[in-house]
């Protein structure tokens, strides 16, 4: 009996993993980028570092926007040296920072001519209730504030570069979310890391959606994606950090491989079916739906409203 039950046990992992793998969405759209200029922020490692190595292969110029300079500079080292594209770059970029972030935006809108693709993929999980030197929660300021800030400051060059792409990278955890906008800094509501992280993924994909609604009629698109549960540094300290999520693993014992991950962020970069396509959220390579809180175009104005207080761009 226990031999039966162990059986079915592996019988139904495997077709987990097998079910996985065959309905994962893959980017089959093999687009050169010759002359198109992406910035990827945390393109250092895990899917960020994935993504920038496919569009180097595709001969876009890279700029791989990283907080930790001997880690970009290794990441632009290796990304070179395998796909034989000079053109990659690293820029500092420092996202719980809006002197960085705005440090960076300025020497972008000095230096390039044109902005054809920015993927706001960095972020952070699991951190403890931190402010920043700018007085923001870390982690809002990190996922949600500093990517607020330094899309807006290259909307400017974004729209004046033709059909260019904003791409967020949110996440599922979204639904475990607990946001309050007018209380972003959760001074408010007792602090728990795995909320927090949440609504920090909800903003991105509220941002889409108002950004969506503010770029209509220019030819500059805004979409967010699901990534899927990815091998990366962050799925470490997310297991590290919850009980909730090792069970989750245990019970879904299949995680995308980091080339995996980041192929609906390709998909979405250079897919010519999304070619115009605003305010959508996507997850293997395939449109899926929000939930109801996510769609709230309200509250997406709102968060907007909110954040440029935050960040104070109106001063600048
Ligand atoms: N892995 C998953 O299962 C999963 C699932 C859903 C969504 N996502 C999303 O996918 C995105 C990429 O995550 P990942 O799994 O590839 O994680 P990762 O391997 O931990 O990479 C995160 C990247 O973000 C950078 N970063 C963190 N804080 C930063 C800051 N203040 N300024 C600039 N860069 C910063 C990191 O830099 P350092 O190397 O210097 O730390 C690193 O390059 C994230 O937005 C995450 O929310 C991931």
């Amino acid at each position: 009996m226990f031999l039966i039950i162990v059986l079915l046990f592996f019988v139904l992992v495997l077709s987990a993993i097998l079910y996985t793998k065959l309905t994962l969405g893959i980017n089959k759209c093999s687009k050169h980028l010759i002359g198109k200029v992406v910035i990827i922020t945390g393109a250092n490692t895990g899917i960020g570092y994935e993504t920038a190595k496919d569009l180097a292969y595709r001969g876009a110029r890279v700029i791989l926007a990283c907080r930790n300079e001997q880690l970009g500079l290794a990441a632009q080292k290796d990304i070179i040296a395998e796909t034989a594209n000079p053109n990659i770059q690293y820029l500092q970029l420092d996202l719980a920072s809006l002197s960085s972030v705005r440090r960076f935006a300025d020497n972008i809108l000095k230096n390039e001519k044109q902005l054809n693709i920015l993927i706001n993929n960095a972020g952070i999980i699991g951190s403890k209730y931190r402010k920043t030197e700018d007085g923001l929660l870390l982690d809002m300021q990190s996922n949600h504030l500093g990517p607020f800030l330094l899309t807006s400051l290259l909307l400017p060059l974004l729209k004046t570069s033709g059909a260019s792409r904003i791409i967020n990278v949110s996440s599922l955890g979204y639904q475990f979310s607990n946001l309050d906008v007018n209380d972003l800094n959760m001074e408010k509501a007792p602090y728990n890391s795995r909320i927090s992280y949440g609504n920090t993924k909800l903003c991105n994909i509220l941002m889409t959606v108002e950004l969506s609604n503010r770029l209509k009629g220019t030819a500059v698109t805004a979409n967010s994606l699901h990534p899927g549960v990815v091998d990366t540094n962050m799925a470490i300290v997310a297991n590290n950090q919850s009980l909730l999520m090792r069970i989750f693993n245990l019970l879904t014992p299949y995680t995308k491989t980091r080339w995996e991950g980041a192929q609906t962020t390709i998909y979405l970069a250079v897919s010519p079916e999304v070619e115009g396509v605003s305010g959508n959220y996507y997850s293997d390579c395939r449109q899926i739906s929000t939930s109801k809180l996510a769609q709230d175009k309200n509250l997406a104005r709102k968060l907007w409203e909110v954040s440029e207080r935050l960040v104070k761009i109106n001063d600048i």
